[in-house]
């Protein structure tokens, strides 16, 4: 697919993904807002795309926030909803994709920056990253699911920490926090998701899912109940008897992702 502000590479089922305004730290205007939108319903139904590694272009940011620039037409509440409802709506279709999403946070990771490498469904930051929901210090509050996945992922304390004083984090404290998985010098930043990725991409495709939904439902009324429906699903898998065979005769599996 074509994009105006993200740049995307497949390779061997890793599909490398970029948010590309560099002339803006990344930041996401609406349009780059609508692009990600259709690059992760492509990405949900694509037979070739395993996982995406998703970062941002240049040295210096991820992503630096919303486009601040459209936040002068946001002037009543109706508008401030529809803002809102979209950015999570579209943040959900990463975190709900079937396919693993991996943000390489490779700078700033501010503002709506923080709220899409939080709706990835795993983080790691280059040693320069800096993270912080800074939207108080406009007078507003994240809008893109930020406030919800911040606390589950950090702890309430710190998330209302971060999010009333508007502080950046370092990576290392970011990695300390729970809000990264590891923390490596930028010049080995893709090299290690890609390696991470590809361990993930050698496992059976519809294991992989299942685990990302039922994971997804933890905490939720139906977190329990979710888990037994997507384990049912696995047990219907070839890859699951070929799993169960090649362990038992003692030999590599060969998956086919059905
Ligand atoms: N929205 C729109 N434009 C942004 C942006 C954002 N969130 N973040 C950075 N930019 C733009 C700057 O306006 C500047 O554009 P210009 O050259 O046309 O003036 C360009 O990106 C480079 O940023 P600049 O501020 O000059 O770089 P810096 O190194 O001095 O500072 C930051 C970097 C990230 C600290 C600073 O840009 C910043 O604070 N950005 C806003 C972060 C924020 O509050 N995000 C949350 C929004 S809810």
């Amino acid at each position: 697919m074509n994009f105006q502000n993200l740049k995307t590479e497949l390779k061997e089922g890793i599909l490398f993904l970029k948010v590309s305004r560099p002339e803006k730290l990344n930041a996401l205007n609406q349009e780059t807002m609508e692009e990600l939108s259709a690059c992760f319903d492509w990405i949900d139904t694509s037979k070739e795309i395993r996982a995406v590694l998703l970062t941002g272009e240049g040295e210096k940011a991820f992503v630096a926030g919303a486009d601040i620039n459209e936040f002068l037409s946001m002037e009543d509440e109706a508008i401030g909803k529809k803002l809102s409802r979209r950015g999570q709506d579209i943040f959900f279709k990463i975190e709900n994709n079937s396919k693993p999403v991996l943000a390489a946070v490779n700078g700033f990771a501010l503002g709506g920056g923080c709220e899409l490498a939080l709706a990835c469904h795993m983080r790691v930051a280059s040693e320069n990253a800096q993270f912080a929901q800074p939207e108080i210090s406009l007078g507003i509050i994240p809008g893109y699911g930020g406030t919800q996945r911040l606390t589950h992922l950090v702890g309430k304390g710190k998330a209302l920490e971060l999010m009333l004083t508007a502080e950046r984090v370092d990576a290392k404290t970011a990695l300390q926090i729970g809000l990264v998985n590891h923390v490596v010098p930028q010049d080995q930043l893709i090299s290690f998701c890609t390696a991470l990725l590809e361990k993930i991409v050698a496992k059976p495709a519809v294991a992989v899912a299942r685990t990302i939904q039922a994971t997804n439902d933890a905490g939720k009324a139906n977190g329990f109940e979710s888990e037994v429906s997507n384990f049912a699903v696995c047990v219907t898998t070839q890859d699951f008897k070929e799993g169960v065979s090649a362990f038992l005769e003692k030999r590599k599996p060969s998956f086919q992702g059905k």
